[in-house]
């Protein structure tokens, strides 16, 4: 089952609450953000799939990674669509992209793109309509900073650049793919260099975000965190 997301979003001002979750790769966002979209039955936004998309279908177009003009008329015309439940397809027009965007290429192709500020701005409003009720988890790297300022909880989920490079390493093997560690941390120190030196929008907590390093935690306890300050933010 997929869901194309709608084209309106809702303005400022809305109730709806937000939990916005920012921070670099392999921090855990996207495992914490889907966790938490479930326990509460919210709506989920994986902010990174769509620059990871555009990437995709940039190359697809044969259009530069740098050509900003083009990439943002592209983003404001491409069909994507998401899987929804426990789905977690994610769709280009009728293909499943989903194995596609998740290669260490396409992120490094994603973070080249996101640095142009014409693509964010193509891409804000997409960001925005998945503002839905009862609530909406946001998984990016300027969540709490630029797309959701207004968020209910904003947090900052880090860990250090190794723990981060053995994650993925896990994550490859497991999915019988080859890699070196070494190759891993580079690639991660290059993109956390990129994402948050870039002028526009860069990765970076916002000022009311709750940091959590999740160096030395499980998955469990991270969430637990995370869902314990939405309850105290939400039943005040
Ligand atoms: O979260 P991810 O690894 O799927 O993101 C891929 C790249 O997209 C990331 O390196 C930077 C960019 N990105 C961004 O600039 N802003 C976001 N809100 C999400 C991702």
């Amino acid at each position: 089952m997929k869901e194309t997301y709608h084209k309106s979003g809702i303005g400022s001002g809305t109730t709806i609450p937000v939990l916005a979750i920012d921070g670099p790769g392999g921090a855990g966002k996207g495992t914490i953000s889907r966790l938490a979209a479930q326990r509460l039955a919210w709506h989920y936004l994986d902010s990174g799939a769509l620059y990871r998309i555009l990437a995709l279908a940039g190359s697809i177009h044969h259009i530069d990674l740098n050509d900003e003009t083009e990439l943002a008329k592209l983003a404001g015309s491409l069909d994507i669509s998401f899987g929804i439940g426990g789905d977690e397809s994610v769709w280009l027009a009728n293909q499943d992209v989903s194995d596609l965007i998740r290669t260490e290429q396409a992120g490094a192709a994603a973070s080249t793109v996101a640095s142009l500020p014409m693509v964010r701005t193509a891409l804000l409003q997409r960001q925005k309509a998945f503002l839905q009720a009862p609530g909406l988890v946001a998984d990016g790297r300027d969540m709490g900073t630029v797309v959701f300022p207004d968020a209910t909880v904003k947090v900052f989920l880090t860990a250090s650049v190794e723990e981060r490079a053995q994650r993925r390493y896990k994550q490859l093997i497991a999915k019988g793919i080859d890699g070196k560690l070494c190759d891993l941390l580079a690639d991660i120190q290059a993109r956390d260099d990129r994402d948050s030196k870039r002028a526009v929008a860069p990765l970076r907590p916002a000022v009311d975000a709750v940091i959590i390093d999740t160096s030395q935690m499980s998955i469990e306890e991270v969430l637990l965190s995370v869902l314990n300050l939405i309850s105290l933010r939400t039943s005040q």
